[in-house]
């Protein structure tokens, strides 16, 4: 079930993760084209030493590179079967944990943990043991592993049976659920979770508030957090690499196309998401439809830029989420645009280079998620802003406890107070803007990627 491809000499910084640094895809011609993905792991690992990334491979591109021992140095992949992938990932990280940890149920019908989940669940302990195993067999002695999200969560405590001599970490990128939510899971599938991840010498999370609310879990079901340390890392954006990027020549193209759009005098306000549950764009684009009504002076005046990009469509209820993003738009152009104006401006396809122009260009970010471990779309536009951006964003967002402050903050249920909260990020003066978004560009700053994974690696190892 593993693959062989292992690296030359034992590793002593692990990580682990489901997805990995880069991603293959298989062309017709039997060619493998290799993709390197971003994020803030990415960064924060690149100025570590003697490293090993173990991921698992996702798909049939990188399936093949596994078979063929394609690869790169310190990237190991896990070939692992595909039906115990996708009964793993697809049902149970994220149809059940991912929807656990950012409340997304419709509890009068679901969830409804039958023997299919059972199954399904089995699949996720051997995907965690696969993980393990691999991570035992790489890791020299003492090393130190850091396993990322829940996807893992079983990892910690398996890996500690294997390896008693190891310093083991896990990150939760996610926000953590409140325990009478968490208490919607089967009690021993809840415990077993929270025993996994305590199996870490230390577990850690982006906010004060997730660590609290693992802490109030592991305290009502198990009676404490054991011997396990809980630590809080907030990730920052990127900065250096933000703005070295965002001036490079394709940035430049995709601004002038999108001004094009857009039209010269007219503001913007701008999202840039994954097409995700918890990111809630449709009450983003209800608020957006209920500024127009409301306040009609900003018709032609103003335009929607919203990135929405495609996520986990092996889930029906993400295409179907994607599905309602795309009518909803369509609907508010139907009712509102005119010959000259276009009121959103929904673009579906992935490019990067094209978020950055936005963030340049943006004179309002809308980041309103329903939940959100941290958002960095949050943190990079401000440090990105070519002339200040206001900020409306959701006090349920990880990034709300760094940025509040200068942020307009909302509940992302209230589309009323969403389109009021645009009113007034539009209307902000331009030194307000400007001040604000200075400090929000500190702020957002303050724990560059690379610091984020020294100071998890360091406090691990000190413990
Ligand atoms: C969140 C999770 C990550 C995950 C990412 C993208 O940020 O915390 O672990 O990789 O979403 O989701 P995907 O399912 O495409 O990997």
């Amino acid at each position: 079930m593993v693959s062989e491809h292992t690296s030359s000499s034992p590793a002593q910084v692990l990580v682990a993760s489901n997805r990995g640094p880069i991603t293959y895809t298989l062309g017709e011609d039997g060619t493998l084209d290799a993709k390197r993905g971003g994020g803030g792991l990415v960064s924060g690992l690149s100025a570590v030493d003697d490293k090993l990334w173990v991921c698992a491979a996702l798909g049939d591109g990188d399936r093949e590179a596994v078979r063929r021992g394609v690869g790169e140095e310190g990237v190991r992949m896990l070939d692992i079967d595909a039906e115990v992938h996708a009964d793993a990932y697809n049902g149970i990280a994220n149809s059940v944990l991912w929807f656990v940890h950012h409340l997304l149920y419709q509890t009068p019908v679901e969830p409804v943990f039958d023997t299919e989940f059972r199954r399904q669940w089995a699949a996720y302990e051997t995907y965690n043991r696969a993980f393990a195993e691999a991570l035992a067999q790489e890791a020299g002695p003492g090393a130190a592993v850091l396993v990322q999200d829940y996807h893992l969560a079983l990892v910690p405590g398996m890996l500690r049976e294997l390896r008693p001599d190891l310093r083991i970490g896990h990150f939760s990128h996610t926000p953590w659920a409140p325990v009478d939510y968490f208490r919607l899971l089967p009690d021993d599938i809840a415990e077993q979770l929270l025993r996994g991840i305590l199996g870490a010498d230390r577990a850690a999370f982006l906010t004060r508030r997730w660590a609290d609310a693992f802490i109030g879990c592991c305290t009502e079901i198990l009676g404490g957090t054991g011997r396990t340390r809980i630590g809080v890392h907030g990730l920052g954006a990127d900065a250096d690499f933000l703005r070295r990027r965002s001036h490079e020549a394709d940035v430049d193209e995709r601004m002038a196309a999108l001004r094009e759009q857009v039209g010269e005098d007219r503001k913007t306000i701008v999202r840039v998401d994954r097409t995700e549950l918890s990111k809630n764009i449709v009450r983003g684009l209800h608020a957006y439809r209920t500024l127009l009504e409301t306040r009609p002076e900003w018709r032609e005046r103003v335009v929607h830029i919203a990135f929405a990009y495609p996520s986990r469509q092996d889930l029906a209820v993400y295409r179907d989420y994607t599905a309602a993003v795309q009518t909803l738009a369509t609907e508010i152009n139907a009712a509102y645009g005119t010959e000259s104006w276009t009121p959103v401006v929904l673009h579906v396809k992935d490019d990067f280079a094209r978020s950055l122009a936005a963030y340049r260009l943006a004179d309002v970010a809308l980041v309103n998620p329903i939940r959100d471990g941290m958002n960095l779309v949050a943190k990079e536009v401000p440090v990105v802003s070519d002339h200040g951006c206001a900020l409306v964003l959701s006090r349920e967002a990880g990034a709300y406890e760094e940025l509040g402050e200068d942020a307009i903050v909302v509940n992302p249920y209230d589309v009323t107070g969403t389109a009021e909260a645009l009113h007034e990020a539009l209307t902000m003066s331009g030194d307000e803007r400007s001040g604000r978004t200075k400090r929000l560009a500190e702020a957002a700053t303050a724990l560059p990627p690379q610091r984020w994974f020294r100071d998890q690696l360091e406090a691990l190892r000190q413990g």
